[in-house]
């Protein structure tokens, strides 16, 4: 079932009218685990209405009006599980098509919204102060604000934030000021529902760039202001890409390790998992595309997510374009980027063949969510097969020196829209009319099955694999010697994403025998790694290699961090150990409290306790 006609996860009507504008002002309340106040909502009548329809999850209404102060009926209706209320709102007498109404909304949020998570202090690296943060993406904003939860919708918004003395409070905007205890904020570009967030915590501050700082706990900023150092290079190496970076500051926020993802492109503040604080700068590549979101994505917008890929597969090619512009050997530069999209094809191979099946319609690039979640639907599909469609057309087209105008022409077409498939295909068309060779290499492309059938890309581009020989050879060497040839120097010069690229063969292959995996671990000196990329697979190599003392090892990692990208690949090998299946259970349902609602949601269906 579809919810609305525009988007298969809101009931929203944007058709009919559409919220410009929002002014927030909400109160932190730590004891009760809510926010409450107010939210002003400027809406714009499309058609001629007598209702507005909006998204709410678990709020409690407690007065909705006009500006004026006239009182409006609502009713909000039965909740469905996952996607929340319909909030329908009626008005007094028609609006007119063209017209603008402004209502107020008195609400509170429940303690269990979705979006946020409460941390007690003992889940803070301080141990002393509460915290709180949020994650919308893709339908939880709902839980915050009643709202048109669908990215079709685009409002500019104001806040006003009160939270106890000494606590900082973050939103994806512009900060304006702040006394004792009132944080103001104007975001003034129009953003989707989802890109609306808030953080609330004790935290420090240090400068990283003329536009940017990045926040976090006081016992992680050094290593995060080192860490984090080269952001205004990437700002610069990716502006020189796509053009002006638009949102006036660009900030990092480094949360506390439940933070369910890598990193989430929340405007002018990007939210990132402490997981990247490696002490090496290994995982850059994170930032950049988190940047890279600040056009795609967050200036062209996918419409709803059925069309997630125009967000997050652009985001993986510009990423991967812009971390190899960041190498001056022009060779090395096209080796590294070549290599970096050898890793994700790796990666969606593994989620296509192993996890969700070749026949799998959630590994088409457009799916249909008229059933499923956003939440469930979300795998490394819409990024790596994305990403490798638009190589594809690049290639075909004549390579950078054409696709890069293409694409920046795109970008400055539908910034600040919200677009789907097919409006990008028809741009591409129309861009290259005027020439018979790109129109025919265009027509070329089998559009059908690349947008809608599942399975692997039809076409697989020609990488350079020199960067991956070296590995492949290291990798032939453990397969034909005994343990005790392993040898530290077999992987000396290997950069992390080399020895990364080594370790997801391993775990693709059939799994070591143990005396080879312990020599190896030791050897190759994966077993003490920092580098959580490296830990999270070194993990997963010793639990297909049923190796029983890695099993705590094993639980304090996913206990320790919530990042879903380790956390669920390491508890779906360990529930197919059937030996360890009930400990593992036991374990999360233990850590269960300590997780982020989207976490513990993906998590429990992979361990199939669902209720
Ligand atoms: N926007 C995503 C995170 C996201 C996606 C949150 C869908 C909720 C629903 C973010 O930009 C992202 O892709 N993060 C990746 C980073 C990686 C691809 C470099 C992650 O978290 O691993
Ligand atoms: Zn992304």
């Amino acid at each position: 079932m579809a919810l609305s006609p525009l988007d298969p996860s809101s009931y929203s009507r944007p058709e009919l009218a559409v919220v410009k504008h929002v002014e927030l002002s909400l109160d932190v309340d730590f004891e009760n685990k809510q926010l409450s106040g107010l939210a002003l909502l400027t809406v714009n009548a499309i058609e001629d209405i007598n209702e507005l329809i909006l998204d709410s999850s678990d709020l409690k209404i407690e007065a909705i009006e006009l500006e004026d102060g006239t009182a409006l009926k609502y009713k909000l209706e039965e909740p469905l599980a996952n996607y929340g209320s319909k909030l329908i709102i009626t008005f007094n007498n028609i609006i007119g098509a063209g017209k603008q109404v402004k209502l107020r909304i008195k609400y509170k949020t429940s303690p269990s919204a979705t979006a946020l998570q409460w941390l007690e202090p003992k889940q803070t690296s301080g141990k002393k102060y509460p915290y709180m943060f949020s994650q919308c993406q893709p339908i939880h904003a709902r839980s915050i604000m009643p709202c048109q939860d669908s990215p079709a919708v685009k409002f500019t918004y104001t806040a006003e934030v009160s939270a106890p003395e000494n606590f900082s409070v973050l939103m994806s905007a512009i900060r304006d000021g702040s006394n004792n205890t009132k944080t103001t904020f104007r975001q003034p570009v129009p953003i989707p529902s989802y890109l609306l967030a808030i953080a609330v915590g004790v935290l420090e501050s240090r400068e990283l760039g003329p536009r940017s700082h990045v926040w976090a706990e006081k016992e992680e900023i050094e290593r995060s202001a080192w860490e984090f150092a080269d952001t205004e290079k990437y700002l610069q190496a990716a502006e020189a890409l796509c053009g002006p970076y638009q949102w006036t500051q660009y900030d990092l926020l480094v949360l506390p390790p439940s933070f369910p993802y890598g990193g989430m492109e929340n405007p002018c503040l990007t939210f990132v998992t402490p997981t990247l604080l490696a002490g090496d700068r290994s995982q850059a590549d994170v930032i950049v595309h988190e940047i890279m979101h600040s056009w795609t994505g967050n200036l062209v917008t996918n419409r709803n997510f059925e069309h997630f890929w125009l967000n997050e597969g652009f985001t993986v090619f510009l990423e991967r374009k812009v971390g190899a512009s960041l190498i001056s050997d022009k060779d090395e530069a096209r080796k590294s980027r070549d290599f970096n999209s050898l890793l994700g094809l790796q990666e969606l191979t593994e989620t296509i063949k192993d996890d969700l099946g070749v026949k799998n319609p959630l590994t088409q690039l457009v799916v249909n969510l008229s059933n499923v979640h956003p939440d469930d639907a979300f795998s490394t599909v819409p990024y790596e097969k994305g990403s490798l469609f638009l190589r594809v057309l690049e290639d075909s087209l004549g390579g950078p020196a054409v696709f890069d105008d293409f694409m920046r022409s795109y970008l400055n077409k539908f910034q600040k829209k919200s677009i789907d498939t097919d409006q990008f295909k028809s741009f591409l068309f129309e861009y290259f009319k005027d020439s018979a060779d790109l129109t025919k290499a265009l027509n070329d492309v089998d559009w059908a099955t690349w947008l809608h059938k599942p399975g692997m890309p039809p076409v697989i581009p020609e990488y350079d694999t020199s960067m991956t020989k070296a590995v492949k050879n290291v990798l032939l060497k453990i397969n034909s010697s005994d343990a005790e040839s392993l040898d530290y120097n077999d992987v000396r010069t290997f950069s992390p994403q080399q020895l990364i690229n080594l370790l997801q063969h391993l775990i693709d292959q059939d799994a070591l025998p143990l005396d080879k995996l312990r020599a190896l671990g030791e050897a190759y000196r994966v077993s003490t790694s920092k580098n959580t990329e490296i830990t999270y697979r070194w993990l997963r190599m010793c639990i297909r290699s049923r190796d029983e003392t890695k099993l705590n090892d094993s639980f304090a990692f996913v206990n320790q961090q919530g990042r879903m990208k380790y956390v669920r690949p390491i508890y779906r090998d360990l529930y197919a150990w059937e030996d360890v299946r009930e400990r593992t259970i036991e374990n999360f349902l233990r850590n269960e409290p300590y997780m982020m609602h989207v976490s513990a949601y993906t998590v429990r269906k992979d361990l199939h306790l669902n209720v």
